[in-house]
């Protein structure tokens, strides 16, 4: 009696909790896209007229607030999808279309890092059936961590191609063997990751201790999680000895 009380006050505390956050997250997003908008109305007006130092804090001011907007939006992510509440809205689409949507609005960083972007996603790939937009959300989080951890002048491969029964993943990632599959495969020429961080890296908040400290909370591998699993997929990271870093997503293919 006392233990399912107790545990009824620890269920209590933790949808406080997310309440709590999701007010917070809620509270910040009005001021900081005033902010945002604020900063792209200046530079608009006044980019050309301003010297080469005002240029440089604006351009500062406005990747940092791009920054804070992307972390409020996934820390409001996190809370949508742990209340049960995102639903999806599934359209038959080609998986290359979201990548390189992805791919184009990174575009400003994979210039500023010199990073060379490899694709070899399959002709005529299989339909999956999919929401585009939250799948967008979990590309742009592994293309994002791709390009944050992988030094400048590094390589980003990104291919697809069709995993059948029978092929060693099956066994491995537990796929449903009634089903086909689409994996997408991303990897870089970063630090990579270790065996024994290989899974705990999905859970919230969790964060391999870097030699210089890299920004992030440590989210965007739990929200990609969440979004494939709601497509009945499965995502997994790959440990390889001399390489960077690989990750993997499988959604079946309908
Ligand atoms: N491509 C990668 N190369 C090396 N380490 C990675 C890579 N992707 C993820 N990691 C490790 O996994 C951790 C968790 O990734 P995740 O995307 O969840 O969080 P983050 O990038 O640190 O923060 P956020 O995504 O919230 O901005 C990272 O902090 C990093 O230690
Ligand atoms: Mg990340």
């Amino acid at each position: 009696m006392v233990s399912l009380k107790r545990h009824r006050n620890a269920k209590n505390n933790a949808s406080n909790h997310t309440d709590l956050i999701t007010t917070v997250v809620h509270e910040l997003k009005t001021p900081i896209t005033t902010i945002k908008e604020a900063i792209s109305l200046l530079s608009d007006l006044n980019y050309l007229k301003l010297d080469a130092k005002s240029k440089k804090i604006l351009l500062i001011a406005r990747e940092e607030t791009n920054r804070l907007v992307r972390m409020v939006n996934n820390l409001l992510k996190v809370s949508i999808i742990e209340a049960g509440k995102l639903q999806l809205h599934l359209e038959p689409t080609k998986i290359e279309v979201i990548i390189n949507q992805v791919l184009d609005s990174q575009s400003f960083t994979i210039q500023k890092k010199e990073m060379h972007i490899k694709t070899n996603c399959l002709h005529n790939s299989p339909t999956v059936i999919i929401d585009r937009d939250r799948l967008y959300d979990a590309i742009a989080n592994l293309i994002d961590n791709a390009l944050k951890f992988t030094p400048e002048k590094g390589t980003i491969t990104i291919q697809t191609r069709q995993i059948k029964p029978g092929d060693i993943e099956y066994r491995k990632q537990h796929l449903n063997s009634k089903l086909k599959y689409l994996e997408t495969t991303i990897s870089d020429t970063g630090p990579g990751i270790s065996k024994q961080d290989l899974t705990r890296i999905f859970k919230k908040f969790e964060r391999i201790k870097a030699p210089i400290p890299i920004r992030g909370i440590g989210l965007g591998l739990t929200i990609a999680k969440n979004i494939i699993e709601l497509h009945e997929g499965k995502i997994w990271a790959s440990f390889n000895k001399s390489k960077g870093a690989t990750f993997h997503f499988a959604l079946p293919i309908k």
